[in-house]
């Protein structure tokens, strides 16, 4: 009954969960660090903000249908600040509101030919490769983000892949990027929009954290770099006010009239959104209010410092473990650790002391296909009941994990990431290394 697209279909961000809660069930306390969910991690939305909010809820035109592309005034507003950065200028029409990025993200690729690709980062973002390789009934089309270069993209990678496959026609970038919280410079980022020019393919950019940067870092959004090339920029509320329950994000369209097939597929965003009659209005209300009040920057710029000094905090942790790729993070709430090459084997465990634990764990990790940095992942959980995500799920063939930097708590994050630290140490080491007979 089911298209082949639909084994694609996996989000392992929350299918840890039902493994961790079987843990929790035994009796272990579990730090959840699988979820980018600022607020479930205590963060505070401040109350000026909840002002606003709850006054809007107090008006009667907030609980009627929006016009179908969104709340008018709010394009206006969004239009005008992407205008302000003084690149390729919209206009209120150019915007598009979903509910949340993940709806936006979707309905960008489901309705492309199925032959029609867009080639994406790997590792990714799940969202966006589980979608686009759902609509194709086929394994995503990648190009490679290198831990051992910052986690910049290769563009060798990328250059050959496109060239080799008259499919793909676009390229997603991630800025700054989820799992790997790297931020591209202007300079890679030009090398994209010029590969683009040279195969007449669109760009799509998911921005959902180009505020979110710190230590030094900025981010450039679609309209500063890309020149005459048709692109999708992505955003949404969840991450910098931060509101993922608002399930708010919108897409703003660049150069659609340099590309008639381009245009359509905005058309086609268009009509598909107005089958169903309007996205979540209140928070495209509140937009205007939140993104324009003189407390906002203040307001971002102090919840980024405070990621920068966790950032900085992991990576005092991690940076000197053996056999691992750390990279430093710019940007995001998330990094990606990564295991070098053929230091994971499948006989290597941590010890739990939990019996019923062990045992469960040791029945997961049985099974003979599993990929190895899952079955670190289990008995990381099991032995330290700290939950992060198996990078393998992030349609990646590197192993690793990805962790999040949005323990509120200074105290936790250090016992969790030094608790990551001793589990690497004894994981790794506790394969007998067996000399060989002859050397
Ligand atoms: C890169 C990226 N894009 C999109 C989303 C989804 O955002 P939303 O909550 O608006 O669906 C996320 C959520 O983690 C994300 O990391």
């Amino acid at each position: 009954m089911l298209g082949a697209g639909a084994d694609e279909l996996s989000y392992e961000i929350r299918a840890i969960v039902r493994k961790a809660e079987q843990i929790k069930a035994l009796g272990q306390e579990i730090v959840w660090e699988n979820i980018g969910d600022p607020v479930q991690k205590n963060a505070q939305v401040p109350a000026w903000i909840k002002e606003i909010i709850s006054d809007l809820a107090k008006k009667n035109e907030t609980y009627s249908y929006c016009h179908s592309k969104g709340v008018l005034a709010t394009r206006q507003f969004l239009a005008e600040k992407s205008n302000a950065l003084g690149g390729v200028q919209i206009s209120s029409e150019d915007i598009l509101f979903f509910n949340g990025l993940g709806d936006a993200i979707s309905k960008i690729y489901q309705f492309l030919l199925p032959t029609a690709r867009v080639i994406g980062p790997s590792p990714a973002y799940s969202t966006h490769s589980s979608g686009e390789a759902a609509h194709a009934n086929d394994h995503p089309v990648t190009y490679k983000l290198d831990p051992a270069n910052n986690w910049y993209p290769d563009m060798e990678d990328l250059y050959n892949k496109i060239k080799y496959n008259p499919n793909i026609v676009g390229i997603l970038i991630i800025n700054p990027d989820n799992p790997t919280g790297r931020v591209y410079p202007l300079e890679i980022l030009k090398q994209f929009v010029s590969i683009a020019k040279e195969f007449n393919l669109f760009l799509v950019t998911d921005e959902i954290y180009v505020n979110v940067t710190y230590n030094g870092a900025k981010a450039y959004s679609l309209p500063e770099y890309i020149d005459d090339v048709p692109g999708i920029a992505l955003k949404g509320l969840s991450k910098e006010v931060p509101w993922p329950g608002s399930r708010c994000g919108w897409a703003k369209f660049y150069n659609r009239e340099k590309d008639i097939e381009f245009n359509k597929l905005c058309n086609t965003l268009e009509n598909a959104k107005m089958l169903e009659v309007s996205s979540t209005k209140l928070p495209q209300l509140a937009i205007p209010r939140i993104f324009g009040d003189p407390r906002y920057p203040g307001h971002l710029a102090n919840n980024n410092k405070k990621i920068g000094q966790r950032s900085k905090l992991v990576s005092e942790i991690l940076k000197k473990v053996d056999s691992i790729y750390f990279n430093e993070t710019q940007g995001a709430f998330y990094n990606t650790i990564v295991f070098k090459e053929g230091k994971l084997k499948s006989s290597q465990k941590l010890h739990i002391e939990n019996r019923k634990i062990r045992d469960l764990v040791e029945s997961w990790v049985s099974d003979p296909k599993m990929p190895l940095d899952r079955r670190f992942v289990y008995y990381l959980l099991g032995a330290k009941g700290i939950c992060v995500v198996p990078i393998s799920s992030f349609c990646s063939d590197l192993m690793g994990f990805r962790v999040t930097l949005l323990e509120e708590n200074e105290e936790t994050l250090v016992r969790t990431f030094e608790g990551i630290k001793e589990a690497l140490g004894e994981y790794l080491n506790s394969v007998i290394q067996t000399s060989p007979a002859y050397s």
